[in-house]
């Protein structure tokens, strides 16, 4: 089963991509402002078992790795990913200490009010990080500029995120 998840913590132009994305490949949707997540706070004992909280990060972490694709869709702020949605990344961190490979694909979709790519950059790099630390496959990213809110998203756009997850 293919996802899609939002990370924005307000809904607005990433609701707009992702339910649209969803709409059109039957793809799954997850919203991470509805879940329960708890910030690593770098106890470390992923280093020697498990992660000590057992939430919605968790259990979401744990799925994406079962296979399929799997669509991030988030707004740059100060040109990375919003706390929220950092937070869930973070978590990866009990699967980097695994060294274990999945056979996921994992797709970065961000969009932001400023029209230059290099406002991206960060985001980029942390994805990259993120894949890493999961084991799954990078397999692609891409940068909507100039977004300011849902009235900002074309069916262009919306066909551009559902490509990704064909
Ligand atoms: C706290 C904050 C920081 C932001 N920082 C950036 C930024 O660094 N670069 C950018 O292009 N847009 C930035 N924006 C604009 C948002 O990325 C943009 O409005 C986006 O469409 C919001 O997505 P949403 O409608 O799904 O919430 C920022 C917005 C907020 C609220």
């Amino acid at each position: 089963m293919n996802r899609v998840i939002c990370m924005s913590p307000h809904a607005g132009s990433c609701d707009k991509l992702t339910a649209g994305a969803a709409e059109r490949t039957g793809a799954q949707t997850v919203y991470l402002r509805n879940l329960n997540i708890s910030c690593c706070d770098g106890c470390g004992a992923c280093a020697h078992g498990e992660c000590k909280y057992k939430d919605d990060a968790s259990n979401l972490l744990n799925n994406i790795r079962k296979g399929g694709k799997t669509l991030f869709v988030t707004p740059l702020y100060f040109c990375n990913f919003p706390a929220l949605a950092k937070a869930f990344l973070d978590r990866a961190q009990a699967f980097w200490e695994k060294r274990e490979k999945c056979e996921s694909d994992f797709y970065l979709l961000a969009v932001g009010g400023q029209s230059e790519e290099n406002n991206f950059r960060s985001a980029y790099l942390t994805f990259r990080a993120f894949c890493i630390a999961m084991g799954a496959r990078f397999s692609g990213a891409e940068y909507l500029g100039r977004v300011e809110s849902a009235a900002d998203i074309s069916d262009r756009d919306i066909e551009k995120a559902a490509k990704m997850l064909e």
